[in-house]
């Protein structure tokens, strides 16, 4: 991503902030794994978005209109020594010469320094409630101000939600942001295939996880946007399956959600396909009204549907098609009415997708569902879930889960798959599996 693009998003937030405000952002912490070993780390997306800066230990302060700059990091010192040991990080030089601040302190002198910055002003956008223990301090520091308003300095009275404007413009996608996006499916769907094609039976669930990793690595994409679903059999009915422990049966159903993040862009795709290649009847005939349904839906994406209309769509064709293979009894419109469909399709139909898996961003506005925009990104991701449990259900139906999912972008004309590269016909899943086809 270019400096611009940053820059731009920065310019974007401080036109929507009120005059004599201030806003301000922490990193994400640093956390630990266990003694001494930390988790790898990955920068809050807020921060992030803004600021383009991945180290942890910084906090990002914009005021509109001051004068020594707008745009302020603090962030760790240049420290030769600790360099020796975790490799250089930007130091107050860097933050300025490559990541655009206009002014930037050391993190160990915030106490000092950031508490002026709000003095004489008369709002902070913040969100409170991400880092309890940064609220706190900021919490310390605004007090601090409060007494010394005898001597006639003026705290900010009123603290505002910034993640309400920046998760506004983090719904929406730039060109850039979209190309990372778009190379994020392709690593993806290509991962996906690589793992139908190396699927067979007797193989552990985790050695096709090992497969996708490997697949995201080599295509350039370091880390996953999630922890990858492998998840054979009755596994694939377990929503956030993710142990992948077990060994993948002859007959069974493999059911793979995975995606890799590019740039700190997600992608998010789901395929299931059989671990031996050939769909069974049963499976066959679950799997189809799943990709109907997720067709409909994808067709509901365009401008001017609200956001439940693919949800809505989804819906209807897998409660015919539960109808229409006897698993439900009935009017199709009383079924949807009376949820008749829940035991077997529990979740929702897709989300936002963009820096976070579960993007941010309103999905109401004012009680009523919003409308489908140009740049919003969301996954469409129906399925149908038969675990053993249901014992009202013929047995020949049980351990089938299924679900497909898309990424699918919000188009003037209607919709783009930016995950297109996996097929989910039948045909072409049985056709690649079998060496047949290419992808
Ligand atoms: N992989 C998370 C989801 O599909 O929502
Ligand atoms: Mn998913
Ligand atoms: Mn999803």
């Amino acid at each position: 991503m270019n400096k611009q693009e940053f820059f731009r998003r920065r310019k974007q937030l401080m036109e929507m902030m009120d005059p004599g405000s201030v806003a301000i952002l922490p990193a994400a912490p640093m956390r630990i794994r266990n003694r001494d070993v930390e988790y790898q780390y990955r920068q809050d997306s807020d921060f992030y978005y803004l600021t383009g800066f991945s180290e942890h230990d910084a906090v990002t302060v914009m005021i509109p209109g001051r004068e020594h700059g707008e745009y302020i990091l603090f962030c760790r010192e240049h420290d030769p020594e600790k360099a020796l040991w975790n490799g250089p990080h930007a130091g107050q030089e860097g933050a300025v010469a490559h990541f655009g601040a206009d002014d930037s302190f050391p993190i160990d002198d915030i106490d000092d320094i950031l508490p002026g910055m709000l003095e004489g002003k008369d709002r902070v956008y913040y969100t409170m409630g991400n880092h309890p223990d940064f609220d706190q301090r900021l919490i310390g520091w605004v007090n601090r101000l409060r007494k010394q308003a005898r001597a006639g300095v003026h705290t900010p009275g009123e603290f505002v939600a910034l993640d309400h404007l920046l998760h506004e413009l983090r719904l929406f996608k730039s060109p850039e942001e979209l190309r990372a996006m778009r190379k994020a499916a392709r690593i993806s769907a290509k991962a996906h295939c690589r793992a139908m094609k190396k699927c067979k039976p007797g193989l552990r669930e985790y050695q096709i996880e090992a497969e996708l990793l490997y697949s995201f690595m080599q295509q350039g994409a370091r880390f996953t946007a999630y922890s990858s679903i492998v998840g054979g059999g009755a596994n694939g009915c377990i929503l956030h399956y993710i142990d992948n422990q077990d060994v993948l049966q002859d007959g069974d159903l493999l059911l793979i959600d995975a995606g890799a993040e590019l740039e700190h862009y997600a992608s998010d795709i789901t395929r299931t396909f059989p671990v031996n290649g050939r769909f069974s009847k049963e499976q066959r005939a679950l799997y189809e009204i799943v990709l109907e349904a997720q067709l409909a839906a994808i067709e509901a994406v365009r401008p001017g549907n609200h956001w439940n209309d693919p949800h809505n769509a989804a819906v209807r064709v897998i409660t015919a098609g539960l109808k229409s293979v006897g698993l439900l009894k009935g009017s199709v419109d009383k079924l949807i009415k009376s949820e008749a469909y829940k035991p077997f399709y529990m979740h929702r139909t897709g989300h936002w997708l963009g820096m976070d898996v579960h993007d941010v961003g309103d999905y109401k506005i004012d009680d009523e569902w919003r409308l489908l925009e140009p740049g919003m990104v969301l996954t469409v991701e129906p399925g149908i879930y038969i675990g053993a449990s249901m014992s009202k259900v013929a047995s020949k139906w049980h351990n089938i889960g299924i679900r497909i999912e898309d990424d699918v972008l919000v188009t003037k004309e209607g919709h783009e798959v930016l995950s297109a590269g996996v097929p989910k016909a039948v045909d072409e899943i049985e056709a690649l599996m079998a060496g047949k086809a290419k992808a």
